[in-house]
């Protein structure tokens, strides 16, 4: 592939990979809401089920990967599932931290000094963002694998300059993504994005910042999207999966066929059969859990997600407490591998911008040209508390004492508070090269649905790649920063 037929080449990955099915994403309502004191109450609310139509979403992950009349060509809420995906029983996601947190022993053995170590190293995720004149590395022409959506130049998006923004962290820089350092460490391996529609924009962006080096060759399947770097023998990999733990819609208890249910105590295990062939693996996940599922502990319904049957049953496990289950089940499983020994990274809760209402409701980034300031996040109650249970989750397999050294290998990659700041990195109207597609008003008289949930390429999540190659480069070279 060259780079003078990009076009060409992004309408090839549109029709393997690329975005095909368009979900209804409840919960981004709720976002544009902050949340007080009742979170539980507000998320079982049934205040939900009131502003958005669900009947169709019963079986939404089973049926609208088969169901062509949900295409592209619908107007597309925010998140995307791809059609890649032969088996509708899957989904992941990962996450990690810095710091292990596990031990208040004093006695320090080996390993705790090395952890201490790696402790003292400087906090990626504490910062301010910077204007760098020197802008991207890439722009959307030198790209070749860009997914449509997220193309906001090519889509019209008028200001450019949210593409130069670059993340400082507090105590150290974050050197810019080095392709060439990257293909050299990671020599010979494979690094794996395993995830929802954001986890396919992160591994995009690793595509286009590897691309301006090297034209990778196409060694993807059905199963999984993989481009392979031959100076380096590097494969870059990315699997589906919307929860990262077991999927199926067969009936189970008192929840009927066609509701997808999740078992939170047992990870995707197309994640688990794959893992062997990875060594880096880059996890994310949450998104789906505003979507509705029915969530089983211990073979048990302990809950549900915009679908429960009878007031009389008690739920005992919302949404946000699933999402946390689900993070501590996979990183243990992960951990626990006998046949990975790799580096697993969990990059949090990626914030969304909606303002005014949500993606089908009016909600809209419009206009947003440059970070916020220091100091004026606006606070988020569904962010802050999705954020909370997953670093939750992570800390709590971390803490698992059957994972000895093991737990060394899960890194916790913060980035939700730094990328709360980049409300102008969004398409938002910009979603489309098709101008009626960001003017045309629905019948009911809304304005088109905006993403202000994705990142646009180049843009802020390029900087996700760069604390990548910063974690991997730690690890490798024994942790010096
Ligand atoms: C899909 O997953 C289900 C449940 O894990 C499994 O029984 C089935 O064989 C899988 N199908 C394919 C095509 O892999
Ligand atoms: C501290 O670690 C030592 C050796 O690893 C172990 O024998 C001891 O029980 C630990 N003490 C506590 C309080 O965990
Ligand atoms: C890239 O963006 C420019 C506008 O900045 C546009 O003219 C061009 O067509 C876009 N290219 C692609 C491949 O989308
Ligand atoms: C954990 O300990 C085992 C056995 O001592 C060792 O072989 C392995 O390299 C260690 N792993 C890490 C990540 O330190």
């Amino acid at each position: 592939m060259t780079l003078a037929s990009p076009r060409r080449v992004s309408s090839i990955a549109f029709a393997i990979g690329g975005l095909a099915s368009f979900f209804i994403f409840a919960s981004l309502l709720l976002l544009t809401h902050p949340i007080g004191s009742s979170v539980s109450g507000y998320f079982y609310g049934t205040e939900t089920t009131q502003h958005v139509e669900f009947h169709h979403s019963s079986d939404d992950i089973g049926t609208s990967d088969s169901n062509p009349s949900l295409d592209s060509s619908s107007d597309s809420p925010p998140l995307t599932r791809d059609r890649e995906d032969p088996n509708e029983s899957t989904d992941a996601r990962l996450g990690e931290e810095t710091k292990s947190g596990r031990s208040t022993n004093i006695s320090m053995d080996e390993e705790e000094a090395t952890q201490d170590s790696v402790e003292t190293e400087c906090d990626l995720y504490h910062g301010n963002w910077f204007y760098d004149p020197m802008g991207p590395s890439y722009t959307n022409n030198s790209c070749p694998l860009l997914t449509q959506m997220q193309n906001c130049q090519g889509n019209g998006r008028p200001d450019k300059g949210y593409e130069n923004w670059r993340w400082k962290p507090s105590q150290c820089d974050l050197p810019r993504f080095d392709a060439k350092k990257f293909l050299e460490l990671m020599k010979g391996k494979t690094l794996a994005f395993i995830g929802d529609s954001v986890a396919r924009n992160q591994m995009e962006s690793m595509m286009c910042l590897l691309w301006q080096v090297e034209t990778p060759v196409n060694r993807g399947n059905r199963k999984m999207q993989r481009w392979y770097f031959r100076s380096s023998s590097v494969m870059i990999a990315r699997m589906w999966s919307s929860w990262l733990v077991h999927q199926f819609n067969e009936p189970f208890g008192f929840a009927p066929q066609g509701v997808t249910k999740l078992k939170l105590d047992q990870p995707d295990e197309r994640i688990i059969e794959a893992l062997p062939k990875f060594d880096v693996v880059v996890l994310s996940s949450g998104h789906w859990f505003a979507k509705q599922s029915v969530y089983i502990l211990n073979d048990e319904i302990v809950g549900g997600q915009l679908w429960w049957p009878d007031k009389s049953k008690q739920e005992n496990v919302n949404n946000v407490e699933a999402f946390g289950i689900s993070v501590e089940t996979i990183l243990k499983a992960i951990a626990k591998h006998p046949n990975y020994k790799g580096l697993t990274i969990l990059r949090t809760w990626s914030p969304d911008h909606y303002e005014g209402g949500a993606w089908n409701t009016g909600g809209s980034c419009t206009g947003k040209v440059e970070p916020l300031s220091p100091g004026k996040l606006v606070k988020n109650g569904f962010t802050e508390i999705m954020h909370e249970k997953q670093a939750t989750g992570f800390q709590r397999a971390v803490a698992d004492d059957k994972l000895g050294n093991r737990s060394k290998k899960l890194k916790l990659m913060d980035i939700t508070e730094a990328f709360g700041y980049r409300h102008d990195g969004h398409p938002g109207p910009y979603r489309s090269p098709d101008p009626k597609k960001i003017t045309k008003r629905g019948p009911d008289g809304q304005p088109p649905p905006q993403d202000c949930l994705h990142w646009c390429m180049p843009g802020p999540v390029d900087t996700w790649n760069e604390m990548v190659l910063e974690i991997i480069r730690r690890d490798m070279e024994g942790g010096r920063s």
